[in-house]
């Protein structure tokens, strides 16, 4: 997979580098490209926005740089595979958007409902839940079954606690269940678990789950 980030803080990035998206980056599993927004402006300040029309406070970015970046990107064989989209953050004036959605699939992504200072981070975040999920990037293929948002059994649930050895740590012991090396006993106990850990934190994704994935036990619960 091929991602190509444009952004005027490419050292913003460098997180990238390091963990699992460094390691996958390191494998060939993903090609991350950071570009510098800076390098299709042609004035001696290489200035990357401007005042918005109608007036109000704060800076939006202008539209040639973008078009000239997103072009060189696009020529350079991205996006690999029809439907990746470029990325579109808040702030580059709306005609870029327009030009591109043209041709191609932009979507909007909001990572949550908080306003960033800009879309580095939300860019981090994103790279990152996605290149997990490509195959061959996690250790353990299975590790991302029971992921909270993972679909399947646990859908729509939180993942439960989890517990390593030493089996006793300050005084505190790890539930029995875990010991006894019944599979299916400690499949219903992580089951309960996360539903109970997704009750209280998120009652939200209980309400709109599908009474469905719900099992007699759910229920009681
Ligand atoms: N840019 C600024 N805030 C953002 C958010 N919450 N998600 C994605 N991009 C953003």
């Amino acid at each position: 997979m091929r991602v190509d980030v444009v952004t005027i803080f490419p050292e913003y990035l460098e997180p990238l580098n390091v963990s699992l998206v460094g390691k996958a980056r390191a494998r060939g599993q993903l090609d991350v490209r950071v570009h510098d927004l800076r390098r299709w402006t042609h004035d001696r300040h290489h200035t990357v926005d401007d005042t918005p029309y109608g007036g109000g406070p704060g800076m939006v970015m202008k539209p040639e740089p973008w078009g000239e970046a997103l072009d060189d990107i696009i020529a350079s064989g991205a996006p690999a595979a029809p439907g990746e989209p470029p990325a579109r953050y808040e702030g580059i004036d709306r005609r870029v958007i327009e030009e591109y959605g043209e041709h191609l699939d932009v979507y909007e992504v909001s990572i949550g409902d908080y306003v960033l200072a800009g879309g580095e981070a939300a860019v981090l975040v994103i790279t990152e839940a996605v290149a997990r999920l490509l195959p061959g990037v996690l250790g353990n293929a299975e590790s991302h079954r029971d992921d909270s948002f993972a679909p399947g059994a646990m859908a729509d649930l939180l993942e439960g606690p989890v517990y390593t050895k030493p089996p006793e740590w300050r005084g505190r012991g790890i539930p029995e269940v875990l010991l006894s090396g019944h599979h299916g006993k400690i499949a219903r106990w992580r089951r309960d678990e996360a539903f109970r850990r997704t009750a209280r934190n998120r009652p939200d994704l209980i309400e709109r789950c599908d009474p469905a994935a719900l099992d007699k036990h759910d229920r009681a619960l």
